[in-house]
């Protein structure tokens, strides 16, 4: 009797053989460059009280009103599995009181995270980022090495046609005048927008910027735009970003449309694009969110960071390849029977505990068999265990010796030495 194959949920996937290796060597990129530049990996539950995203993400953000996975467990609690990773670094840079230490404190993830969204080529269900977020800092120069971060890992993937857009949303104090301005031009226009945008002019004006119909498109072409509205305080944070961005070279264009999904930026905001991703084509973004830690019950404290979303970067790059695992020994037997194979796994053992890479044959192959399968799995060396004796292969040469099986290791470790 066979029963119904399962599949794994729509939206997410399997990582099995290259594109595991793939995600290492992205993984090894991620943290040279990011611990190389003092961040610290964190690592935060996968999910969290739903609270957290409501007050922290935002009420009237599309991830909190109808991307999350939420449940409540068995003892009544609303619980999420994570959207994003931000909030949760601030409720653990809260929790564990990190405001005492040096500021800022710079911590980067590399984690899965879930939103419930029409699934599609580069866009998941459950989906993987590398995040990197400072706290505790509002120089313009901790905005502009976290950008110069990002712009340096995308690099080192690969990614093709990748674009930055640059803007500023200011400090909500700064945009209070500009929201009462763009929400009266709305409600002008109200009737051309969509039922999605004319529903949230009051909760979140800004985000008809981000909208794809066309009749909203078409309204916001002539709104009043944020950047020009600016306080001077935030407009001379925002030049300095610029100048440390050029002083790095880092090219960017300054987008005056850019507002991004996430309610809590201030000041600087960012995003990677790459044209050969096609509609999906955020690669990465971030920005400042200085009111966030506050806002989920901690101290006054600035914070910039960003996300990348790992599939989208391997979709959109040519990832170095990953040095493929040395496998220093294979243990072959002349034939089955328990006394080889018991002495085989006792030089496995042996060699692993000598600090060697070594492998034995577990599929019941002929010898031939196995030796094409040493050559596959690229062993060095190759040791056929016999009766009290084997035979030692060096496979990058013609040699081969016959000699005392309780010697194979030393004579490996021998050879490898001379290599
Ligand atoms: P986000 O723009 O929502 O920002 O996500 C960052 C990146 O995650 C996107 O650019 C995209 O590459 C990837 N991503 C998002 N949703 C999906 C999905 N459904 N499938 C595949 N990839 C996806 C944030 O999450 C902020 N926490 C970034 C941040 C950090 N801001 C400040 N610090």
């Amino acid at each position: 009797m066979s029963e119904p194959r399962l599949k794994a949920p729509r939206g997410t996937f399997d990582v099995l053989g290259e594109q595991s290796a793939v995600r290492s060597a992205l993984e090894s990129r991620a943290r040279a460059i990011l611990e190389g530049a003092g961040y610290e990996r964190i690592e935060t539950p996968v999910f969290e009280a739903t609270e957290l995203f409501a007050r922290g993400v935002g009420e009237s953000t599309d991830i909190v009103r109808k991307e999350m996975f939420t449940f409540e467990d068995p003892g009544g609690r609303s619980l999420t599995l994570r959207p994003e990773g931000t909030a949760p670094v601030c409720r653990a840079y809260v929790e564990h009181g990190m405001h005492k230490r040096r500021q800022p404190v710079k911590l980067w993830y590399l984690s899965s995270f879930f939103r419930h969204e029409r699934a599609q080529a580069g866009r998941y269900r459950e989906f993987w980022q590398v995040g990197a977020e400072a706290l505790g800092s509002e120089d313009p120069a901790v905005d502009a090495e976290s950008i110069t971060l990002l712009a340096a890992l995308l690099a080192e993937m690969g990614t093709r046609e990748l674009r930055l857009r640059l803007s500023s949303l200011g400090t909500p104090a700064s945009r209070a005048d500009y929201r009462e301005r763009l929400k009266a031009y709305l409600r002008e226009h109200e009737q051309s927008l969509s039922p999605d945008v004319r529903s949230r002019i009051d909760a979140n004006p800004l985000r008809a910027f981000d909208a794809e119909d066309p009749g909203t498109r078409g309204v916001m072409q002539g709104a009043p735009r944020l950047l020009e509205h600016l306080d001077r305080s935030d407009l001379e944070h925002f030049a300095e970003v610029r100048a440390l961005l050029d002083l790095a070279s880092v090219p960017y264009e300054i987008d005056d449309t850019l507002v991004r999904g996430l309610d809590y930026y201030s000041r600087t905001v960012f995003e990677f694009t790459s044209d050969a991703l096609g509609a999906q084509s955020g690669v990465g973004g971030g920005g400042r969110y200085d009111g966030l830690v506050e806002q989920l019950g901690g101290p006054p404290t600035p914070g910039i960071g960003w996300a990348a979303g790992v599939e989208r970067i391997l979709l959109a790059g040519t990832p170095p390849p990953a040095p493929a695992p040395v496998l220093e020994l294979f243990v072959a037997m002349h034939s089955t029977g328990r006394e080889l194979r018991q002495a085989a796994f006792g030089l496995l053992a042996e060699a692993r505990s000598a600090g060697l890479t070594a492998q034995m044959e577990l599929g019941g192959r002929s010898l031939k068999g196995q030796l094409n399968l040493a050559n596959a799995l690229g062993a060095r060396f190759v040791a056929i265990v016999g009766d009290g004796v084997s035979t030692l292969k060096d496979m990058q040469g013609t040699e081969q010796q016959e000699i005392p099986t309780s010697t194979v290791v030393h004579a490996v470790l021998r050879g490898h030495h001379t290599l």
